[in-house]
């Protein structure tokens, strides 16, 4: 079942470059994996104590795109920060908040904020085009949140900004995979590269 998943998204994203269909296209996709009986091993819903983490579900070989499995514990949130491509996301268990901001022009100017919204299993939202793809999320409620990312690059290897939004500053960064508690192999996937420079304060 995420084999085809994965063959499909990979159709859609060698058909165009036109972000905003592959993001239509891709939520539907992802809307139906999550409605089907797919399920991801136990290990790969498992939060960390101390960050979110970014479990590598499929990488394309030519860092087209990739997929992730995104676990927040209770309480954590990520800094405000940037994809620089497109993004879908589908929640697979749990709930996130969004928290949403204008992409700014310039640096050193606040942040617009632009709208927050909750999320819950199985909804799907295109969180990102590379025009406007800034956000912080948190986990909610009293469980942990898993999700289902899917993003126009390898999105564990490219830099990123990550924002302060009260002053505008930006720090660019490079978030990594965190390491699959499952052999990869059980997926179908290949291994993914390490973080050029690993950051402490994961964002995703
Ligand atoms: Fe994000």
């Amino acid at each position: 079942m995420l084999r085809t998943f994965i063959d499909d998204v990979s159709s859609v994203v060698a058909a165009t470059d036109d972000e905003h269909e592959i993001t239509k296209r891709v939520g539907l996709l992802l809307s139906a994996l999550l409605a089907s009986d797919f399920r991801l091993p136990p290990e790969l819903t498992r939060p960390a104590a101390d960050h979110h983490v970014n479990y590598p579900l499929h990488i394309a070989a030519d860092g087209a795109w990739s997929l992730a499995a995104v676990v927040w514990n209770v309480g954590q949130r990520t800094p405000v920060h940037g994809h620089e491509t497109w993004g879908v996301v589908g929640i697979y268990s749990g709930a996130e908040r969004e928290f949403r901001y204008v992409k700014p022009t310039e640096e050193g100017v606040p942040l617009t904020p632009a709208g927050e919204q909750v999320f819950e299993q199985g909804q799907v939202t295109v969180c990102c085009t590379t025009d406007d793809d800034v956000h912080s999320v948190a986990g909610v409620g009293d469980a942990p949140t898993v999700g289902l990312h899917v993003y126009g690059a390898d999105i564990g290897a490219i830099e990123r900004r990550r924002y302060d939004p009260g002053t505008g500053a930006v720090e660019w960064f490079t978030g990594g995979w965190d390491t699959p508690p499952v052999p990869s192999s059980r997926l179908g996937n290949r291994t993914p590269r390490p973080a050029r420079c690993p950051s402490p304060s994961r964002t995703r």
